[in-house]
Order: structure tokens, then C-alpha cells, then sequence
């Protein structure tokens, strides 16, 4: 794991907190990875946690007297809750149940844990386990959205079989994927002082006043892009269509519908601009005329007349010296070939390419898997969450615009 090569959790202070639900098991191997990466950890479990793992076995794991209660005096006299609140660096709960999710939403401090988290300055970050269903209830995403916005990160949960017996997302992310978006957190951040646009999700292009001709994205690739790309420290501006989603925390959005008003809102941010990346899925035509009224049903065939509608990527990319531009590409057969030769033909800087069609990742899915390609390489991110093939891809681009701007490979 580079984790340990780079040094970069090698003595961080991670306060770790276990809740409880059947994914407490990982938590052992979790912080045990963590203890081998060079980190100082310090475990505290809820009441329910304990159901499911010994505070004795995190504490052999750790190295370090494991904390259960808020009022304990034996443990207060040794580092109070306020001293270890302040002597963490990162903040980790996992599994983070979604009763505990709820807590933390509600910004209780019922137990030791919870005040932790509110006492704390340290960034939170938070891995979810839980039954599908309890994962995907509004309750859930309600608490989910309000953390978002308060910059709590939110780390998975992947999709497949679960303890209960059921299959869907919310299981906890894998220790190691865990750990290695921490160990992303401390990276540098290499995109300080770096202006991008993103465009993201779907237009629409209207037919009349009621009507539009519109695509499956969801936009969640180019919403997790735009976060990731501000977790570098990129000033982003986020150009989107209509989506249900939430702006990344610290991303400037600015909401279109059609393709014409998304190619006005970059062409109107796009001078002096360092990096611009296409993830919207552009309508290629929309109807000649709009229709002023709501078109009226009679009997036989109704032709509509599309034209084509400007490549905004392309008009970037051909802009004299204009930004590193970054394409994405969703091909349903010869995928390589197809975005190489997309790549070539935009004059782009790098293109992110998906299979769709299949039973692959792509449109309205919660993961994908990206061949990305740039004049000197190629890489694979093979099937993750959209927000951890987000994470890599935002560092690819930052890699690639670094190696561009001074010349040398990364
Ligand atoms: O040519 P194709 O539509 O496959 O290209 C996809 C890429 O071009 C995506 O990055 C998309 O955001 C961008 N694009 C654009 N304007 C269009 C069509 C596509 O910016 N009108």
C-alpha cells in the first residue's frame, strides 16, 4: 500500500470510532492497518459496538486504552474528552451506523463519541454500514445531505451481499479503501490556486413549454468530480443541468438547462481558467423551432426537426491557449478506440471513457469504471463508487496537468 510508502499517515493522530452494527468486525483489521501505516490511533465504541467487538481486542490493536463512556472518571483523568477532541487530526467513524449518522445530523451528544465529534475541530469523516433498505431510506438521505453540507465525509458504502442476507448498497468500504482515502485527505493540495469549470448532468431541450427532449444522467460522476477536484484545493465552478443533487461543499454552481445556456455559462467563466472538464452529457440535437404553446395531439405521425447543438468541449479545447481539458466519453463498443480517436479529434488534454449499455456501470448508477487515456498513457479504474472513482480520477488530472505544465511526466 502506498500509504506507508509516502509516509503520508506515518504519525497522523486518527481518533477512530466503531458504532455498532455487524461491519465492527472490520474495525479490528481497519485499525490494525491504520497501527502499520505508522499512524497514532485511538479508538473509542459505542455501547452497541461493544455488542459486536471487544474494547479489549481494539485496544491490543491500537496500542492505546480504548474509550467507552463519556463520564469516566479513571479514563477523564488521563486525557479528557475536550484534550483528545483536540489531539485528533481526523476524525473516523466506521461503521457508522445510521442510527448514529442520526445523531451526529441531530448534533446530539449522548455519549462519548458524539461529543467527540461536535468538540472536535478535526475534519470527520464517516464510512456507513447498514442494512440496503435502511441505507436508502429518505431519514437516512436526509442526515446524509445535511452532513454533506457540513463537509462531513462520506466514505462509500459499496454495493453486494450483506450479513442480513439482503443485497444492495451499504456495506461498509473495505479497510483498505478506507485508508487509502484517508491517506488522500492528507495529501497535498495540488490544485491550490487552480480555477476550473465542470460542466455536469444532462440538458434539456425543450420541445414547447412543457415538453424537452432530455438524457438518462444523473450527474453524480461530475458532482463527485467537482468535490474531488476541491478537496486538491481547485476553485471550482460547477456548470450544471438539471440534477437532484446537492453542490459539493465549496463548489461555486451555477444551474442551466439547455445545452445553448450551459455552452453561455463556460464560455463566460472559461478565460483564465486552468483545467476545464466536459462531464455533462451534452444533448448532441435539439428541435429547430420551441413551440410558444403546449403542442396539441392529432392523429397520424408528429416529425420534429432537430439541429445540431455547439460541442462545447471542442470550442474550449480549440480556445488559443486556453485550459487543460478533460473529456469524458460513454461508448457502447470499442471503448479504447472510440476515445482515443474522441481525444484526438476534440484536441483534448485526457478523456475519461465508460462503457455503457450493458449491465456496466454509467448513467443512474452508484459506481463506474473509467478507462482514462492522454497523449503519453492510459490508466484503468476499475468498478468502485463514483465518488472513489472520482477521487482517482481527480488525481490523474492533476498529475497530467502538472506533468503538461512543466513539461515532465508525473
Ligand atoms: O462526442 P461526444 O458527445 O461523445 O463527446 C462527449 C464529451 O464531449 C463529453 O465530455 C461531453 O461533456 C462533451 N460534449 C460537449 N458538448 C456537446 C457534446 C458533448 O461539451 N455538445
Amino acid at each position: 500500500m502506498s500509504t506507508q510508502a509516502d509516509g503520508s499517515l506515518s504519525g497522523r493522530r486518527l481518533l477512530v470510532g466503531v458504532t455498532g452494527g455487524i461491519a465492527a468486525y472490520k474495525s479490528a483489521h481497519l485499525v490494525r492497518l491504520l497501527r502499520t501505516a505508522g499512524a497514532q490511533v485511538r479508538v473509542v465504541m459505542t455501547a452497541a459496538a461493544q455488542s459486536f467487538i471487544t474494547p479489549l481486542t481494539l485496544q491490543a490493536l491500537s496500542g492505546s486504552p480504548v474509550r467507552t463512556r463519556l463520564l469516566d472518571p479513571g479514563a477523564e483523568a488521563g486525557m479528557d474528552h475536550i484534550e483528545l477532541a483536540r489531539w485528533a487530526e481526523r476524525v473516523l467513524v466506521a461503521p457508522a451506523s445510521a442510527h448514529f449518522l442520526a445523531r451526529l445530523a441531530q448534533g446530539l451528544a449522548d455519549d462519548l463519541l458524539t461529543t467527540l465529534c461536535l468538540a472536535s475541530a478535526a475534519p470527520l469523516w464517516v464510512a456507513p454500514a447498514m442494512n440496503q433498505q435502511m441505507w436508502r431510506h429518505p431519514a437516512t438521505q436526509d442526515n446524509l445531505a445535511l452532513l454533506r453540507r457540513r463537509s462531513v465525509t462520506i466514505l462509500g458504502p459499496a454495493e453486494g451481499e450483506q450479513a442480513c442476507g439482503e443485497s444492495g448498497p451499504g456495506r461498509m468500504l473495505e479497510p483498505e479503501a478506507i485508508i487509502a482515502a484517508l491517506a488522500d485527505g492528507f495529501r497535498a493540495r495540488t490544485l491550490e490556486g487552480c480555477r476550473v469549470v465542470l460542466t455536469a448532468g444532462p440538458t434539456r431541450e425543450a420541445i414547447d413549454p412543457v415538453r424537452f427532449v432530455g438524457n438518462r444522467s444523473s450527474g453524480r460522476m461530475g458532482y463527485a468530480l467537482a468535490q474531488a477536484l476541491a478537496g486538491f484545493g481547485a476553485a471550482v465552478e460547477l456548470v450544471s443541468g438539471p440534477s437532484g443533487l446537492e453542490p459539493p461543499a465549496g463548489v461555486t454552481r451555477v444551474v442551466v438547462e439547455s445545452a445553448l445556456e450551459m455552452e453561455t455559462a463556460v464560455m463566460e467563466r472559461i478565460e483564465g481558467c486552468d483545467l476545464f472538464v466536459a462531464a455533462a452529457a451534452v444533448a448532441d440535437y435539439r428541435p429547430e423551432q420551441v413551440a410558444p404553446a403546449k403542442i396539441k395531439k392529432s392523429e397520424g405521425v408528429f416529425t420534429l426537426r432537430l439541429v445540431r447543438n455547439p460541442d462545447i468541449l471542442a470550442r474550449v479545447s480549440a480556445l488559443p491557449g486556453g485550459p487543460f481539458t478533460v473529456g469524458f466519453a460513454a461508448e457502447t463498443e470499442r471503448l479504447e478506440e472510440q476515445a482515443r480517436a474522441k481525444l484526438v479529434g476534440k484536441g483534448l488534454d485526457m478523456i475519461a471513457a465508460n462503457q455503457v449499455g450493458g449491465t456496466e456501470g454509467g448513467f443512474e448508477r452508484e459506481d463506474n469504471a473509467l478507462l482514462v487515456l492522454w497523449r503519453g498513457g492510459q490508466r484503468l479504474l476499475p468498478m468502485a463508487p463514483k465518488t472513489e472513482i472520482a477521487e482517482q480520477l481527480a488525481r490523474l488530472i492533476a498529475e497530467q496537468y502538472h506533468a503538461q505544465a512543466t513539461g515532465q511526466d508525473p
